[in-house]
């Protein structure tokens, strides 16, 4: 979906439905609040219950350097999504980080997560070029886990105990995304299946460095080259 401007569509995979992409407008409040409100949503972020409709209306206000985008799906707001970039800081400004992702409940499952996614990884990648993106995710989180993954988030590292989720303390990832680089371990979501192709590659490459290292050529040939 890149040449986006304004406002775009996206087929969903697998789905006739189209989705509408476009910046929120001071109108969808309503709808954003009711996706903020959503109790996946308060699982799967740092929001607490009960927040009051006019926080939501300060959250989707301009900010520079923010994209805020919703997906539009049969007219209804669907989805809602953050880009956090840093264009005023010269020596970060090649990265950025999905503050947020959430699909409305009625509309789970049924590719906005990934529209959004896709959306907010073509302004990153052919629009803003950011070279680096970044997300924090709670570890028992598998449906974003899984949609990361598929857009090339690997996990970075786990910080213990990061969150609080209904009482009990939960670890969380740190995911980072450099463009062009594909995840090091891709999977399909669901299957969980590795992609052994790309894992073989990665072998053969960590392979042909050990051999070009002086001390693994003196363990293959008693230090006489080969
Ligand atoms: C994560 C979230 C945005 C996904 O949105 P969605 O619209 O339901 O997801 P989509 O239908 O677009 O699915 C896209 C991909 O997400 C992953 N996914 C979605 N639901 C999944 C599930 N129940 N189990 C495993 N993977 C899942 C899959 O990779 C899927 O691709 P596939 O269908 O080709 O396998 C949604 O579950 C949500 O709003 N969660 C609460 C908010 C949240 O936790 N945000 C992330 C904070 S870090």
């Amino acid at each position: 979906m890149s040449g986006m401007a304004g406002t775009s569509s996206i087929e969903g995979k697998g789905t006739e439905l189209t989705t509408e992409i476009r910046h929120v407008r001071d109108d969808d409040a309503d709808a954003v609040h009711q996706i903020l409100e959503a109790p996946h949503v308060v699982r799967g972020t740092m929001r607490l219950p009960f927040q009051s409709p006019d926080s939501v209306r300060e959250r989707i206000r301009h900010v520079e350097g923010v994209i805020k985008l919703v997906a539009v799906r049969d007219g209804r707001v669907a989805g809602y999504g953050e880009l956090v970039t840093y264009p005023q800081v010269p020596r970060h400004r090649h990265a950025g980080e999905v503050n947020f992702i959430g699909t409305h409940p009625d509309f789970r499952g049924h590719k906005v997560g990934r529209a959004l996614m896709q959306a907010l990884i073509d302004m990153a990648d052919n629009w803003l070029q950011l070279s680096r993106l970044g997300l924090i995710v709670w570890t028992d989180n598998k449906p974003a886990i899984a949609l990361y993954q598929e857009f090339g988030f690997a996990v970075e590292g786990t910080m213990p105990q990061y969150v609080i989720i209904a009482g009990s303390y939960c670890d969380a990832h740190m995911m980072g995304r450099i463009r062009g680089e594909a995840s090091p371990f891709p999977f399909h979501a669901r299957t969980g299946r590795r992609d052994g192709r790309r894992r073989q590659h990665i072998c053969d490459a960590v392979l042909a460095f050990c051999r070009r290292q002086p001390t693994f050529q003196d363990m293959c040939t008693g230090g006489k080259g080969p």
